[in-house]
């Protein structure tokens, strides 16, 4: 399973690489929103960072619009995904980049048609949204279950991206249903690390240790 980090802050980003756990990174317009500085600047620096994919949202409307600036955002470097948002007017967009070779992750996915609409046209990642049908009282790991179902079934090669996810459950869940990619805000892979019985734990050996009054392990 691969780990995305789900930001557009270089500085959390590079905090995070050195772990080696982390295999790609996605932006959209609200987390870029939260940074300060030159947008494709600072773009190109995550794409530098990361030795894996970066996603980076188109915010043109227009379906031209949207297939110019595609083709922009994928010539920024060889890690680029381009994600754009699901919508009927932009899958004859989506099916000419694929045709193109240009990877694409299609984000807002919210049900199990809208993701086999975008499989059959061979999209590199499909982001289905956990956290958002939460907040409107359903339970978003459902979907993840059935994309999984889903590419058992017919063999689609589109890899399922669990996104939205807020908490350590929704992470959890994702890994068990058989995502192959979980996208996650830094917060929650510093909750992962912080894990209150792993810190006591690691004080209770530490102490203990010290109680013998050994420096080194081997005399
Ligand atoms: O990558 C997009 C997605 O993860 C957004 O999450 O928390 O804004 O629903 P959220």
């Amino acid at each position: 399973m691969k780990l995305f980090l789900d930001t557009a802050n270089k500085e959390l980003i590079k905090q995070w690489i050195p772990t080696g756990v982390i295999d790609g990174v996605t932006t959209n317009p609200s987390l870029l929103a939260l940074e300060s500085g030159n947008i494709k600047s600072i773009l190109l620096d995550i794409c530098n960072m990361v030795n894996g994919d970066v996603s980076i949202e188109v915010v043109e409307k227009t379906p031209e619009g949207v297939y110019q600036q595609a083709k922009e955002i994928s010539s920024l470097a060889k890690n680029v995904v381009v994600k754009i948002p699901f919508a009927q007017e932009y899958l004859p967009v989506i099916s000419k980049l694929t045709k193109e070779n240009i990877k694409i992750n299609v984000t807002l996915i919210f049900s199990l048609t809208q993701a086999l609409l975008v499989s059959k046209l061979g999209v590199k990642y499909i982001s289905p949204f956990i956290g958002r049908w939460d907040d409107i009282d359903v339970n978003g790991m459902n979907l993840i279950e059935d994309l999984v179902i889903m590419k058992q079934n017919y063999g689609f090669k589109s890899e399922i991206l669990a996104a939205s996810i807020r908490n350590v459950i929704h992470l959890q869940d994702s890994i068990l249903a058989g995502a192959d990619v979980a996208t996650i805000p830094p917060t929650l892979l510093d909750k992962v690390f912080k894990h209150p019985l792993t810190l006591q734990g690691i004080e209770k050996f530490d102490s203990d240790w010290k109680k013998l009054g050994k420096i080194k392990l081997f005399d």
